[in-house]
């Protein structure tokens, strides 16, 4: 069984400012739910219970939303807008949450690394909450569908999907031997490449499951693109000496650290989710 589901927080969220100056962008809400909500609620149903958060100056605020508020549920109690409280208080109550500080921005391979504390020598998952994912109604959500491939191969995996050519550029991409349907051994990856270095055009989306043999290959792994610790570089290391599989999840991810995708996930949710639950 896989527990632990780390989630690194501790990015500035620049291309959100002036929103982010005084508050993180995980917090910033697509409808009425900030965004790492979402995160936590996928992970949750897929059977994780135990969350670590790598946080970083200016992100108490993440700390404070998953953390009961006496004052606020002392305000509301008897007013008719509990039940506003109910998801974010079932998590709470259901679940543990821990944080942890990287005190400096040195990638994602760095943050991960820094959540080692949180994690032990457990497999775990990694959920980029700026990768905000939804699938059909009574479907598995993406971190269940790779929760199964993972008991099946208990191996890291990665979750992919298509991008135009011309986006290479933002992603970790990867080459691979396919297995079956949607499903890739991993042969090449590449953290960030232009059109023409890029081994395909399948990107590496915020969904990890990692074993715990990664924080080893991390600590040795060089600084790569951007001068940052990149996960993708550890994971390369990984699948030259074992199994790394890639996924091609069944659903649809919006890009939140865009606005554009930030826009287009607020528009689907309000007609799709919001709008229906009313
Ligand atoms: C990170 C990873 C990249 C991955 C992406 C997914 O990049 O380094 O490999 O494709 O997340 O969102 P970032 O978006 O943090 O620059």
């Amino acid at each position: 069984m896989i527990k632990k589901c780390l989630f690194p927080v501790a990015g500035y969220g620049t291309r959100f400012l002036p929103a982010t100056k005084a508050m993180p962008k995980e917090i910033l809400p697509i409808v009425n739910k900030p965004l790492v909500q979402y995160g936590v609620e996928e992970a949750a149903e897929a059977g994780f219970h135990e969350f670590g958060f790598v946080t970083g100056r200016g992100k108490r605020a993440i700390e404070d939303h998953f953390d009961i508020s006496y004052e606020l549920e002392h305000q509301i109690a008897g007013s008719g807008k509990e039940d506003l409280l109910t998801s974010i208080r079932d998590l709470i109550h259901n679940n543990s949450f821990a944080f942890t500080r990287q005190n400096e921005m040195k990638g994602l391979g760095h943050a991960i690394l820094t959540g080692r504390n949180l994690v032990g020598d457990n497999p775990f998952a990694v959920v980029l909450a700026d990768d905000f994912c939804v699938t059909e109604p009574g479907t598995d959500g993406v971190l269940a569908q790779m929760v199964k491939l993972y008991n099946q191969f208990r191996c890291s995996i990665v979750a992919i999907e298509e991008v135009p050519a011309d986006e290479t550029h933002k992603y970790g991409v990867i080459a691979g031997e396919a297995m079956k349907d949607g499903l890739y051994r991993i042969t090449d990856m590449v953290e960030k490449p232009s059109p023409d270095k890029a081994p395909s055009n399948l990107a590496i989306i915020g969904r990890y499951i990692l074993t715990p043999d990664i924080f080893d290959i991390i600590e040795r792994t060089a600084p790569g693109k951007n001068g940052e610790v990149q996960i993708t570089d550890a994971l390369l290391e990984q699948a030259k000496n074992g199994c790394v599989l890639a996924y091609q999840f069944k659903g649809q991810r919006f890009d939140c650290g865009s606005i554009d995708g930030f826009v287009q996930a607020t528009n689907y949710v309000y007609e799709n989710i919001y709008k229906q639950g009313k």
